[in-house]
């Protein structure tokens, strides 16, 4: 069974954007290859090398069921490790593929720009946009043990977001 690629930017142990994007994949009834660019060698993304496990990201995005994207609001966009990763993806490898963009910031304003930033990237890739980048803020999610507790509206989204998920891998 195809596995969903969530490729998380969020260096935080604690991360939010993570904790969300988590939520949605683990109901969505398929294999989760969790990504984080750290894992993948700062110094080797950068250098834009071919190492192993760069190629082994790359051949798992083009496998991929799905493919989602989770990070947190850095500088008013998303952050710059997810797009030195992506810019290792070539262009045709995400093209049909289910899609999902999660962010999360403190400051709602920071968000929208965010999620155009976000939509642009779906567009460029040609991937298939399960739903609109899902975008929460910090106050949305609430610290509970090792997670977090989304309010009503937050938590509406994240189950919102699981189905639609769930119907674009029916197909896959
Ligand atoms: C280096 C850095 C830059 C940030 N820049 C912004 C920003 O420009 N706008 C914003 O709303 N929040 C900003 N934040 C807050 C984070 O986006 C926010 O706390 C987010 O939920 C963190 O996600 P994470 O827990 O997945 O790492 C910044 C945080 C850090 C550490």
């Amino acid at each position: 069974m195809s596995e969903i690629v969530l490729l998380s930017a969020s260096p935080s142990a604690s991360s939010r954007s993570r904790w969300v994007a988590r939520s949605i994949v683990e109901g969505a009834g398929r294999p989760v290859r969790a990504i984080t660019p750290v894992e993948l060698g700062a110094e080797d993304v950068l250098a834009a090398r071919e190492t192993p496990s760069i190629a082994a990201f790359v051949g798992a995005v083009r496998e991929a069921a799905a493919i989602v994207l989770a990070t947190p609001v850095y500088k008013a966009s998303y952050a710059g490790a997810l797009k030195a990763v992506l810019d290792l993806v070539p262009h045709d490898a995400l093209r049909g593929t289910p899609w999902l963009a999660i962010a999360t910031a403190k400051a709602p304003a920071h968000l929208t720009p965010t999620a155009h930033a976000l939509s642009e990237l779906a567009s460029f890739f040609e991937a298939r946009v399960v739903a609109s980048p899902l975008s929460f803020r910090d106050d949305e999610l609430a610290r509970e043990g090792e997670g977090y507790r989304p309010d009503m509206s937050a938590a509406e989204r994240i189950a919102r977001a699981r189905d639609d998920l769930r119907h674009a891998l029916r197909d896959r």
